[in-house]
């Protein structure tokens, strides 16, 4: 089934939880809503699935619009963070309940749940009631009775919060094999940015009820349109640096000091439009800075922070004057905490924004 949201809003008493968001799902696509705490995540899929009423705006199931349908009319199978599971029945019962109560013959119940529980890999604990199960266990029986619904979309919450990190990255390899068997258009929703990108075909990035970017995962990696999406996707996220546009075309930016840096020349013909001393920010992913010991050309004058060794690269915090922004570095790297070191980064791979939106020339994805 295929969703659109067409300006949808949603207020409580002076809150805009959801502020006029347009977006398509399409038919078996799996998309990820993703944003910080308060965002609007919930609220949206809670929309979506006829728990909340729209402040203004239409929800359209395959063209048709849903405003007036009643949530248990909508065949959406909904996946809470804190997964409501039946502590009195036991696992296969659990599993079991929606066709239940959808009048399922019991044969035909047992079969489908346990179907269902061999999909998630839980067929061992059938006999279990859920307290004798694990967080990620018991997430897997909340998986298996909405899978065993066979719905049109599920909307998940995000179902994996309350496992632990291993358990975490384990099921999301199980959720894209559950999706990529049973193409059922998907709306799941996280605040980890990482999940997000590893699991959807396509990501929303929310702040503050508003959406600030759809793509794929390579889009808002390799083209975040404004300067919200670009600190907020990557691990660590892209570094924003103030700066101004000097008289040749070059940028003066913290650190830099009384020199500029040089731009490549289609990007510096680009930004002969605006005047000199336009305030600018530069983007710069931390995979892209490379840490001197020496002055550079074209470099920035940072101090060493803190290293964080993660074993396959280390985090180098840098104070760029009283601005904090990072690089990721080979493994090895050492520095003494205090000193000087110099900045450079390969011209192509920048972000130039102005105000909020981006002024680089195309983004490039691999
Ligand atoms: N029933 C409600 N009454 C009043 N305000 C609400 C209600 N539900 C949500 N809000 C507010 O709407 C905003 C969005 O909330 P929502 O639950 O959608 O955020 P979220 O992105 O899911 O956050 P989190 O990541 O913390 O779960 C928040 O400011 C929240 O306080
Ligand atoms: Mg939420």
């Amino acid at each position: 089934m295929e969703i659109r949201l067409e300006n949808l809003s949603k207020h409580f008493a002076g809150v805009k939880a959801v502020d006029s968001v347009n977006l398509e799902v399409k038919t078996g696509e799996f998309i990820s809503l993703v944003g910080p705490s308060g965002c609007g995540k919930t609220t949206t899929l809670r929309l979506i699935a006829g728990l909340e009423t729209p402040t203004s705006g239409e929800i359209y199931f395959d063209g048709k619009p849903v405003s007036r349908v009643a949530p248990s009319r909508r065949n959406v199978a909904m996946v809470f963070q804190s997964y409501a599971i039946y502590p009195h029945m036991t696992v296969l019962d659990n599993i079991a309940f929606p066709l239940e109560a959808r009048g399922v013959a019991k044969k035909e119940r047992v079969k489908l749940a346990k179907e269902a529980a061999e999909f998630v890999r839980i067929e061992q604990f059938l006999d279990r009631k859920p307290g004798q199960l694990s967080g990620g266990q018991r997430q897997r029986v909340a998986l298996a009775r909405a899978i065993v619904r066979q719905p049109s979309v599920y909307l998940m919450d995000e179902p994996l919060s309350n496992l632990d990190a291993k358990l975490r990255v384990l099921m999301r390899a199980e959720l894209k094999r559950m999706h990529q068997k049973l193409k059922v258009t998907t709306v799941y929703v996280t605040h980890d940015q990482v999940e997000a990108m590893a699991m959807s075909d396509r990501v929303a990035v929310m702040n503050e009820g508003i959406l600030q970017q759809v793509g794929t995962p390579d889009d808002l990696y390799y083209c975040p349109q404004n300067q919200w999406v670009a600190g907020f996707i990557g691990s660590p996220p892209m570094n924003l640096i103030e700066c101004t546009l000097s008289e040749t075309a070059g940028l003066k930016c913290l650190g830099t000091g009384e020199s500029t840096i040089t731009l490549e020349e289609g990007l510096a013909a680009e930004l002969k439009e605006k005047a000199p001393g336009s305030k600018l920010v530069l983007g710069v992913r931390p995979e892209h800075l490379s840490v001197h010991k020496e002055r550079k050309e074209d470099s920035l004058e940072a101090e060493v922070y803190a290293l964080e060794p993660l074993g396959e690269h280390v985090i180098v915090d840098l104070l760029l004057q009283d601005m904090m922004i990072k690089a990721k570095t080979a493994p090895g790297f050492t520095a003494e905490m205090g000193s000087k070191v110099y900045l450079t980064f390969p011209k192509e791979s920048i972000y130039i924004y102005d105000q909020d939106t981006l002024l680089t020339r195309g983004c490039s994805s691999p």
